[in-house]
């Protein structure tokens, strides 16, 4: 794309700041700024046209049956057999999405590369990866490991993982694949500036990581291993059992499209997203979506109706997704603190929210894969999300569900 082109689609955009500095740049920044206007993802401006309405008013939200700890104790043995066999037939993998900035605990780097420990150093990734360790002894196979990272931590996540000899596993068998950009906006829908030569753009969220496992080429490996089963996990808990026989075998064993591990909502208001019935399809209702009267809704053993928080923990079965792959999910329009190019020339983070982020989620893949088995989990035993650096799933609580759970720090 040369300058003229350029400056006509931005200007059929309404975008012509990205030019702003055009004039003042070498011709290597020139070339930089050109390629990247070309390459800007334009379905953001729909997105802020045509918000999707996520308010659930037009939803027909019923409770959901699922799996509870007692149940699950009932069969555990059962299900863990075959849980045990499908790994170790290769039938499983594992997928970690790791593309996200981790803003809200504001250290430079990618989130899994954050030391947790105390008296010695113990990272996230490392510590995720003891857990899969566990899996692996036990079914004496290695579980295909796959790595989503974004632009932005993609060559650290990378050197850092080799750094590590790749915790355990030979350096072949972990594919990284990087996940799409979106741009990011001020308050006007107008694409900020990161340097001079660089529109801001930030990973588009987690819910497009098959469609960039695909497009890295890396459906085909998935095939050639034998894989029929994905089980994605956030990389911010600490207490991630990841590829679970149990949960594996409990999945495969009711026949559903994808089971997701859930803790149960100790009180009606719990803020926290709970998987649902929308009609014959599985959904999503946010807390502040339900009515006070579903919320305080109980079945006939007294426990809440809604009651399934999902921790981003799923096992998705790859042909379903390979027949979903082309669906639209719905875009979600995030404020956030955007990193950009002041007036005075300097990129700077502000203290405050600025602008708008595009977000598409995986749990919104949930309702395309028609089927679902929400799983209970011990939330002390396996939830320990890193959000923020204090307080409320922060650092310092995690670090105490570690210790509680006999990981020395
Ligand atoms: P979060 O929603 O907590 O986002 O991600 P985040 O970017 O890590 O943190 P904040 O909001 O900026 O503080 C949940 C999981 O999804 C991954 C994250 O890496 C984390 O494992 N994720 C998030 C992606 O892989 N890509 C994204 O674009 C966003």
């Amino acid at each position: 794309m040369n300058f003229e082109q350029a400056k006509k689609l931005l200007e059929s955009k309404g975008q012509t700041q990205l030019l702003r500095y055009y004039d003042e740049l070498d011709e290597a920044g020139k070339a930089k700024l050109l390629a990247a206007i070309e390459n800007i993802n334009w379905e953001f401006e729909d997105a802020l046209k045509n918000p999707v309405d996520l308010s659930g008013k037009d939803r027909d939200i019923r409770p959901i049956a699922g799996l509870r700890l007692a149940d699950i104790a009932k069969r555990k043995s059962e299900y863990e057999a075959i849980g045990v066999e499908a790994i170790k037939a290769g039938k499983v993998a594992a997928v970690l999405l790791a593309g996200g900035m981790g803003t809200r605990l504001g250290v430079d780097g990618p989130k899994g590369a954050y030391n947790i420990g105390i008296t010695k150093p113990l990272y996230i990734f490392e510590q995720q990866m003891r857990n899969l360790a566990e899996v692996n002894e036990k079914c004496g196979v290695r579980v295909p490991l796959y790595i989503m990272t974004s632009d932005k931590n993609h060559d650290q996540t990378t050197s850092f993982w080799k750094e590590h000899n790749y915790f355990g596993y030979p350096e072949t068998e972990v594919k990284f694949f990087k996940q799409d950009m979106a741009p990011a906006v001020d308050y006007n829908g107008k694409i900020f500036l990161e340097t001079k030569d660089t529109p801001a753009l930030s990973p588009n969220g987690n819910g497009g990581w098959f469609n960039s496992l695909c497009r890295a080429g890396l459906q085909k490996d998935l095939h050639e291993k034998g894989v029929e089963w994905l089980n994605i996990y956030a990389v911010d808990n600490v207490l991630q059992r990841i590829a679970d026989p149990v949960f594996v075998g409990a999945t495969i064993d009711a026949g559903v499209n994808c089971g997701a591990k859930v803790i149960c909502k100790t009180e009606p208001k719990e803020k926290v997203g709970v998987i649902c019935m929308d009609g014959d399809k599985p959904d999503i209702i946010e807390y502040y979506e339900l009515t006070e009267e579903m919320a305080n809704q109980r079945d006939e053993d007294g426990n809440l109706s809604y009651c399934y928080g999902a921790i981003m923990n799923y096992l998705f079965r790859l042909s379903t997704l390979e027949k979903i792959v082309e669906q639209k999910i719905p875009v979600h329009i995030v404020e956030k603190k955007i990193e950009c190019l002041c007036e005075d020339g300097v990129t700077r983070k502000p203290e405050k929210e600025n602008g708008k982020k595009f977000e598409t989620l995986a749990v919104d893949l949930i309702k395309p894969m028609g089927s679902i088995l929400p799983f209970e989990v011990v939330r002390e035993k396996e939830f320990a999300p890193i959000k923020n650096k204090t307080g409320v799933d922060s650092v310092e609580s995690a670090r105490e569900l570690l210790k509680g759970n006999g990981v020395e720090l």
